[in-house]
């Protein structure tokens, strides 16, 4: 059976989620980010139809590890229909509308979703779906993509059709990401290079089980007060500014507030990646990991997408054996928490945060890897 020249058949496409090590909020200020996959992944299963109508439904979605799942779920809608709805189906009509801009031939299909990354704990859940979605489709309709050109079309649908104006990373780390290394990832050139994990390092990712959302609020505020610092700042970019020379330091601090404390942690932010990556290099875990602190400090105090409940996690996790460091992950605002451990005490380390933390939370942690 065929539709046109296209054989009619299903296509199933696995794609992980990204942890960010170090380098947060910075990708969208020409900056360095260094993701990482984690073994956990995102499934769409896509069969393309003869009618020029699109179906979409979830499967088994996790809303936490071990937690409840996502009640079952579907849409359907005309695939040359371009309004938003507002809810998770944006995200497969956002890059259809996308691929169709762009030329390609995109006729009907049923896709359907399984995922065991939590939504909204800032493991690029939306990332990975859009990204499962392109390449399905891709595959189903003979469409030839580079993946950088790939991750490119993933953050046009989400800047544009949901209305997130989120940077390139997760799409990025979403495509190229592998187990056991992490993406040293220049945000302006997009050229990158792999950072293999000692062997020595383990990661702990625990998700703090509240929510955030990109689309509005803060994560737009945090964004456009750095182009206003840039803009003050006469650069391009935040990140083109040496944190270490007296002279940008100074220029830094004589912004008016907050942009002084925005400015500030996305240079010395950027710095701490590449410090990070010598570090890793090396084998240096403890310089790794008073990296991630100082990461935290930075995300905390001068960026001020921390939240008293994460900060109360980190805490637990550095007063926990074998921790090397630890500091929120992703946008911010809830999401989790990344822990920097020795190896063989990962699992221990993990269960021994949650098990301190959870009697007095209002929500649950939960260690995802
Ligand atoms: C979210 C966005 C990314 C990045 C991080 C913060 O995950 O999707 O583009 O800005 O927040 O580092």
């Amino acid at each position: 059976v065929s539709i046109g020249d296209h054989p009619i058949r299903r296509v199933s496409v696995a794609v992980p989620a990204r942890v960010n090590l170090i380098g947060e909020h910075t990708d969208y200020n020409g900056g360095a980010v260094l993701p990482a996959a984690l073994p956990i992944f995102l499934h769409v299963t896509l069969a393309p139809r003869a009618a020029d109508r699109v179906t979409a439904r979830t499967g088994s979605v996790r809303l936490q590890p071990d937690g409840p799942r996502l009640q079952p779920d579907h849409r359907e809608w005309r695939v040359t229909d371009e309004r938003p709805r507002g809810d998770w189906t944006d995200y497969i009509q956002g890059v259809v509308c996308e691929l169709r801009r762009a030329g390609h031939a995109i006729r009907g299909f049923d896709i359907t979703i399984d995922s065991d990354i939590p939504p909204g704990s800032g493991l690029a859940s939306s990332a990975a779906l859009q990204v499962a979605a392109v390449r399905a489709l891709a595959e189903a309709f003979a469409i030839r993509l580079d993946p950088m050109d790939l991750a490119r079309l993933v953050q046009r649908a989400e800047n544009t059709f949901v209305g997130a104006p989120v940077g390139i990373m997760d799409p990025v780390a979403c495509v190229f990401g592998e187990p056991r290394s992490a993406l040293h990832l220049d945000t302006r050139t997009l050229r990158f290079e792999r950072v293999p994990l000692p062997a020595s390092l383990g990661v702990v990712v625990i998700d703090s089980g509240s929510s955030h959302a990109h689309a509005t609020g803060e994560y737009r505020k945090r964004r456009e007060q750095c182009e206003a610092a840039a803009r003050a700042l006469r650069v391009t970019h935040l990140a083109a500014l040496d944190a270490g020379t007296a002279p940008a330091r100074d220029a830094i601090d004589a912004l008016p507030a907050p942009l002084d404390r925005r400015a500030r942690h996305v240079v010395t932010e950027h710095a701490r990646v590449g410090q990070a990556v010598a570090a890793l290099r090396a084998g240096d875990l403890a310089r790794f990991g008073a990296l991630v602190d100082a990461s935290h400090a930075s995300l905390r105090d001068d960026f001020e997408v921390s939240t008293p409940d994460i900060d109360r996690l980190v805490s637990i996790a550095r007063g926990t054996p074998g921790v090397l460091g630890a500091r929120i992950t992703g946008g911010g605002f809830g999401g989790s928490v990344l822990v920097a451990v020795e190896g063989s005490r990962a699992d221990q380390a993990g269960a021994a945060i949650v098990a301190r933390y959870n009697p007095q939370a209002a929500l649950p942690a939960r260690v995802v890897v």
